[in-house]
């Protein structure tokens, strides 16, 4: 499946060394203003070409919008864009054709797929065909925005160092002035230098964002399998790379006893709400109109210079596979902005779903 959402739906298609890897997005109603700069804007953020070592593909995001858009309004009719591949390098794929690399998706699609599968920069799997995904995600913000509602993410955890202070969502936002998203700037340096590190010794590192939804409506997410804490789980580990997903406060809560986990109901502003919010702005599967958050975390990257052992599976023999190609010393940055595009795809497809934006009818009579 290469499709996701229900109302408004995206389908990405592309291999990281094709011509061009893209997306469709349908289910946008008329009449949402949308320019290329507002593409532009979030492929710039998911780049990070300011430390050349940590992006050395650093491809320049050609894109063009291809339908669905006019005089800088969506039309309601499908909106497809297509990212030009420029900078692949497939030569240093050779040696690898039918030698998996250990922890990518080679073996996996080898085995499914045969000699067919593509695996020059990692084909379909490659952490590259989620710039696509940001495309999308940019479109679902801006649907977001049209009911108050905002996504923002950063990095609390990079090669085992953590991020420690406490923070605001302002915080959050502000952290993207900085060379990486980081709100602690100790914890930053020490980032970086293990970066450095890793990047030096050919070696690559893992770690934990850290995902917030603010002003998403009540009443998103239905029982039982529409649950939005379930959709958002779906589009995460849609996401290459990720291994594990804490919901609010989650595995400490694991450790608490109810009646300390427990967010106490309050009344504020002559409504119900919650005094604390450790449970992360949803239950029962149902946004209650408490901010959402969430940490994603992600494997080290595959590719690493140091020798792996692998089999050579046209000889089904041992083999010893070192990588020379580029790669990202660490999937987090990335995808991190691929993360916020999609919590914002899935709670716009559940704005639409609620019918708290409709689709049958152009954005100037909106209901909300
Ligand atoms: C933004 C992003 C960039 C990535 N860059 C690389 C990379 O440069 N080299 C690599 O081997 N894997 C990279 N990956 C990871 C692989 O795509 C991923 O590990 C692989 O598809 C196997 O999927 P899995 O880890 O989910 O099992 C990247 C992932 C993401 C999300």
């Amino acid at each position: 499946m290469n499709t996701f959402g229900r109302e408004l739906r995206i389908t990405t298609f592309g291999e990281s060394h094709g011509r061009a890897i893209g997306v469709v997005i349908d289910g946008v109603p008329a009449g949402l203003p949308l320019t290329e700069e507002d593409i532009r804007r979030e492929l710039d953020r998911r780049m990070f070409c300011h430390i050349h070592w940590l992006n050395p593909r650093c491809e320049p995001e050609e894109f063009e919008i291809l339908s669905g858009v006019k005089d800088g309004h969506t039309q309601g009719t499908p909106i497809a864009i297509v990212i030009w591949n420029k900078k692949a390098i497939s030569s240093y794929y050779d040696e690898l054709w039918m030698k998996p690399r250990p922890g990518h998706a080679d073996l996996a699609y080898y085995l499914k797929y045969g000699k067919f599968y593509d695996h020059r920069g990692g084909g379909r799997a490659s952490g590259r065909t989620t710039a696509a995904i940001v495309a999308a995600g940019a479109v679902a913000k801006k649907l977001l925005a049209l009911v108050g509602a905002e996504v923002a993410g950063h990095i609390v955890e990079l090669g085992g160092v953590e991020v420690k202070r406490p923070y605001t969502f302002e915080d959050v936002k502000k952290s993207w002035e900085k060379p990486l998203p980081v709100v602690d700037d100790d914890a930053l340096a020490t980032m970086l230098e293990v970066l450095r590190k890793n990047a030096a010794e050919g070696d690559s590192v893992g770690g934990g964002v850290e995902i917030w939804a603010v002003g998403a409506p009540q009443g998103l997410g239905e029982p039982h399998f529409g649950k939005v804490k379930a959709d958002l789980a779906h589009a995460a580990f849609s996401v290459p790379a990720v291994v594990a997903l804490d919901w609010g406060a989650g595995r400490q809560l694991a450790k608490m006893r109810g009646s300390e986990a427990n967010d106490p109901i309050v009344v504020k502003g002559g409504k119900p709400a919650l005094e604390t919010n450790k449970i992360g702005g949803v239950l029962g599967g149902i946004t209650i109109g408490e901010p959402l958050y969430f940490r994603v975390w992600l494997k080290p990257t595959p590719s690493v210079r140091k020798p792996q052992r692998t089999v050579d599976l046209a000889k089904m023999e041992p083999a010893t596979l070192q990588f020379k190609g580029r790669y990202d010393v660490s999937v987090v940055p990335k995808a991190l902005v691929a993360l916020e595009a999609m919590t914002a795809i899935t709670l716009a497809d559940h704005l639409l779903r609620a019918g708290v934006i409709r689709r049958d009818r152009p954005l100037k009579d909106p209901v909300v």
